[in-house]
């Protein structure tokens, strides 16, 4: 199906299963490779990274930890901006190589936010991985090491993302028509 519909939106096929879990791979390795001989502690963020942080993970070939955490919630079609907390985060961070996983960076603002949180409990080193960066909406000076595409800025849905609740299922990612 090249067409869905979520709520009172149509949205078009983009990106196919196949395309999004090669470019996976291709991270997973490039993390393989930086990381070898380390144990590295990713930091999934709930809830639309739940399926990138999966197949990311599977594709690891080095020891590594996982947990995720919940930020500020997305309501609609436009980020709402404002972090509130984070909850779940019961690692001590002090020392450790910390991986930020995140479904997409847009504005850039809820990770410019909840960053200062992250470095005060002084980790060793911290990167971000992304599967999705809309860089001609990214307002907030931000460092991604790890980023499977850069796209239009244009809402998507699909592999995690969602609109208004709906459309986290899909294993391919749609944008808006
Ligand atoms: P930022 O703070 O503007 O970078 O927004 C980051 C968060 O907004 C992401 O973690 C998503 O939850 C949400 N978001 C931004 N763009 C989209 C989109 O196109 N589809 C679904 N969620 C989005």
């Amino acid at each position: 199906m090249a067409i869905i519909k979520v709520h009172d939106k149509s949205f078009d096929i983009y990106l196919p299963e196949e395309k999004i879990q090669q470019r996976i791979k291709e991270l997973a390795a490039d993390i393989n490779r930086d990381y070898k001989g380390r144990r590295p502690l990713f930091i999934a963020i709930l809830n639309g990274s739940f399926m990138f942080a999966s197949d990311l993970f599977k594709y690891l070939d080095i020891e590594a930890e996982l947990c995720f955490i919940k930020l500020a919630s997305y309501k609609g079609m436009k980020s709402s901006g404002n972090v509130v907390t984070s909850i779940g985060l019961e690692d001590d961070l002090f020392g450790k190589d910390v991986i930020i996983v995140e479904d997409i960076v847009d504005t850039g603002k809820t990770l410019h936010n909840f960053l200062p949180k992250l470095i005060h409990q002084q980790p060793k080193s911290m990167k971000i991985a992304t599967l999705l960066h809309k860089s001609e909406a990214t307002e907030f000076p931000l460092t991604l090491d790890y980023v499977g595409f850069d796209i239009p800025n244009k809402f998507v849905v699909g592999y995690g993302l969602d609109y208004d609740g709906l459309g986290r299922n899909w294993k391919e990612i749609y944008q808006v028509v």
